[in-house]
């Protein structure tokens, strides 16, 4: 299908000459109303005329098409969107194009020079582009075009004024792109090159007559298009050519310890790891970038003997020659129809659709397990804090991240019993700002091997122990075809989605927990990556496989991105062969959030459905999010109000309060929570402990190490206790500068929230 303009007003500035000409041209002769803007400047800036603008709308009039004139300067903004208003009523498009040049070496370079640059390139594009904005916010749609140039991007001798307009309207366009996209106001600068007027005098002629204009104006119009998604993006565009651009940033080095001067001898002897661009990142958002600093503020003021040869993200005890092989845990797990059904609804299936009856119903005559519960059983290897104890892996379960995850059935599930798993170490990789284990799962029914998966882990900081960076080991991501979907299916989850989800064993509270999320960076509780990886195989097996468990063989995914509950699946199929190729997004901000993925059937996968788009669900509310993942920071969140002024330790009151509390409700808490818990409190150089055994008997509060050993303990000061238990100091900030010390089960600090929440409100 074409696309048209019809309907659209759109406004080009500088569309006398040149680019700007060929943009409005190409407007028109698609159907939309356009504004020809132009001074009629000489290329410096100097002169007026209406002669340019008037001339590109008698040429668009003459073709049937609508436009009018403007010969307002740029600087003028608001006159040029009046005259879209006053001619066509709105404005859905705007082209910054209007420019001049300036050249001159940086030492002759005037004030003119200079301000004459800025005032029409980067303070032309802002006034017209904010005289536009609200009119755009309104309408919820606005597309916007930024023009910079090769020589912002990357300098050019002569035009130091020219440069950092052009590269500061980059700058504009990332900012614009932020805060336009919930009302879908996009914003894309594109960096042309094209024979005009400006390029005659540095281009050779036949250089300036091959470099058409008009093998550019066909990027500008796919941008500024209603159908076209992209925002934020910057391209180089000639000769027929697109290429898009981003940042990159290498690995970087960490030169300081804790409590010594940071140096320049130190900026200089590791100046070659801070330059090298080997295994270099992209991040793509302030977020992104910032998360690697706070690591890094963590990690060397958390570890007083860092040594300055650490990489960015820190160093590592990692131990893959003692950890491979090692055995993590072997779990056993019963269930029966209870299981499925609750995990059949956790992955969104509905009595709505009658297809799906056969997993929620347990008397139905087909009834099954679907495929994706094969990771419920194996899952307790990364709830029970087993890892931690494996030698070889030094590992703090706060800083890990489920990466990707593969699962393989070896028969359909059945839909009860007892299966056993056994988890080893398959291999431990060094991606130097972090480490990934690779777990496999073996689970069995008696001596029958029903499933296997592979849990990719990520462990933030762990890397630089010098370890190999791939696996033959590893079942690896593969890309999706080159070529539009075959399938899509939108669907949505709804707000409960992940408290439902959480009742199939990940207890995690990052995804129910409004402050615990906080803790790990997220405005709300995020849904479990296995809960999306559920929707997505679901997906694929009522699109290619009948809805049939038994044709289902293997699923691999990569988690990208977090989903938010009540926000909408997008999962984009791909049949070749065996294989459904599968990539999932946010349909709301477009996020790809499953990556890499496929599912493998056996047998090959049915023929696509007819309807290439099936939406199963409404859409819901968007947000951005910081990249994070799965089982993100499992620190501990102490939710007690409380008000304490005087005493020795002022935490002392806190725990009194605790001892009542078990006093009258021990029994209830004792069955609910079954641990130990420490608590170490300093001041003054003095430690005082505590121990709540909410283990033996009907529970006790002891002022020492009384009671059971304890399964977990915290240290903090009393100050910081009590700012954390005040709401004063936020968990994570206190877990990560170290000011609250977890040792040994860290997941059961979800179990001492609980208690404290619901029961010590003081
Ligand atoms: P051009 O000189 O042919 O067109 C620019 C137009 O802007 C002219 O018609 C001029 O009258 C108008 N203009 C100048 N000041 C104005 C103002 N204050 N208000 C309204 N209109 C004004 O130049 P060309 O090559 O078409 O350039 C278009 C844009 O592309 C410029 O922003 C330029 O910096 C950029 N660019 C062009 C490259 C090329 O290879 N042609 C390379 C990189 C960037």
């Amino acid at each position: 299908m074409s696309l048209s303009f019809e309907g659209r007003v759109v406004l080009v500035t500088g569309a006398g000459g040149g680019l700007g000409r060929e943009y409005a041209l190409a407007f028109a002769e698609r159907g939309a109303s356009v504004i020809v803007n132009d001074l009629g400047a000489d290329t410096k800036g100097g002169g007026k005329s209406s002669a340019a603008a008037d001339k590109v709308v008698e040429e668009i009039r003459a073709k049937g098409g609508k436009a009018v004139a403007n010969y307002d300067s740029v600087e003028d903004g608001e006159k040029l969107i009046q005259t879209a208003l006053d001619s066509f009523g709105r404005i859905d498009v705007l082209v910054n194009n209007a420019g001049i040049l300036r050249d001159r070496s940086f030492a002759r370079t005037s004030d003119l020079d200079w301000d004459l640059i800025q005032r029409v390139h980067l303070r032309g594009s802002f006034l017209v582009t904010r005289a536009a904005w609200n009119h755009m916010k309104n309408q919820k749609f606005g597309r916007i075009i930024m023009t910079t140039s090769a020589a912002g991007i990357y300098g050019n001798f002569g035009q130091a004024n020219y440069s950092a307009a052009k590269l500061g309207l980059v700058g504009l366009a990332n900012t614009l792109a932020i805060e336009g996209h919930k009302y879908n106001i996009y914003c894309n600068t594109i960096a042309p090159v094209a024979g005009s007027r400006l390029t005659e005098t540095v281009m050779p002629p036949d250089m300036v007559a091959a470099l058409k204009p008009e093998y550019v104006a066909p990027l500008v119009l796919w941008l500024c298009h209603e159908r076209c998604q992209e925002n934020g993006g910057l391209f180089e565009v000639a000769a027929g050519w697109i290429g898009k651009l981003r940042w990159e940033r290498t690995q970087g080095h960490t030169v300081r310890q804790k409590n010594k001067a940071m140096t320049p001898e130190a900026v200089r002897d590791h100046w070659d790891k801070i330059c090298d661009f080997t295994d270099a990142t992209r991040p793509s958002s302030t977020q992104e970038s910032l998360q690697s600093m706070v690591t890094v503020l963590s990690q060397v003021d958390a570890n007083p003997t860092a040594a300055a040869t650490t990489s960015a993200a820190g160093g590592s005890a990692m131990n893959p020659a003692l950890a491979v092989g090692q055995k993590v845990s072997t779990s056993t797990f019963s269930f029966d129809h209870v299981q499925c059904i609750l995990y059949a609804l956790g992955v969104g299936m509905s009595t709505k659709d009658p297809d799906h009856l056969r997993f929620l119903y347990e008397n139905h005559s087909d009834f099954s397990c679907l495929p994706t519960f094969g990771v419920i059983p194996s899952q307790a290897v990364l709830m029970d804090g087993s890892l931690s104890s494996v030698p070889g892996l030094n590992i703090d379960l706060t800083q890990v991240l489920h990466g990707e995850q593969y699962l393989e059935l070896h028969k359909p599930l059945p839909t009860s019993g007892t299966l056993r798993s056994e988890a080893t170490v398959a291999d431990v990789l060094d991606k130097g700002s972090g480490a990934v284990l690779l777990l496999d799962v073996n689970t069995y029914s008696g001596d029958e091997l029903v499933c296997f998966n592979q849990f990719s882990v990520f462990v933030v900081g762990a890397g630089g122990f010098g370890g190999k960076r791939s696996s033959e080991k590893a079942k690896a991501t593969v890309p999706p075809p080159n070529r539009a979907p075959d399938a899509v299916v939108i669907d949505s989850t709804t707000r409960d989605q992940a408290a439902l989800y959480r009742l199939s064993g990940d207890w995690n509270p990052l995804h129910i927990d409004p402050s615990f999320a906080a803790m790990g960076g997220f405005k709300n509780p995020i849904l479990h990556g296995l809960c999306s990886f559920g929707f997505a195989a679901r997906h694929v097996l009522k699109q290619f496989a009948g809805n049939d468990p038994s044709r289902f063989k293997a699923i691999k995914v990569r988690f990208v991105k977090p989903v938010l509950p009540g926000q909408s699946l997008q999962t984009e199929m791909w049949k070749e062969g065996n294989r459904v190729h599968l990539q999932c997004k946010v349909k709301e901000t477009d996020v790809v959030v499953l990556a890499g993925a496929y599912v493998d059937l056996h047998g090959a996968a049915d023929a696509p459905p007819e309807s290439l788009t099936q939406v199963l669900g409404a859409e819901n509310t968007l947000h951005h999010l910081r990249r994070q993942d799965d089982l993100f920071v499992m620190g501990v969140c102490v939710c007690v109000c409380v008000c304490v002024q005087g005493g020795s330790l002022q935490s002392e009151l806190v725990f009194a309060e605790i001892g009542r509390r078990i006093e009258s409700l021990g029994s209830e808490l004792v069955r609910k929570v079954n641990a130990v818990f420490g608590w170490e409190i300093t001041k003054d150089g003095k430690t005082a402990q505590w121990t709540i055994d909410l283990k033996n008997g009907s529970g006790s509060l002891h002022r020492g190490p009384g009671g059971g050993k304890a399964d977990v303990t915290f240290v903090a000061s009393d100050e910081d206790f009590m700012e954390v238990v005040q709401g004063k100091l936020n968990p994570q900030k206190a877990f990560f500068s170290g000011k609250l010390k977890i040792r040994g089960n860290v997941m059961l600090s979800q179990k001492l929230e609980v208690i404290l929440k619901d029961y010590a409100k003081l």
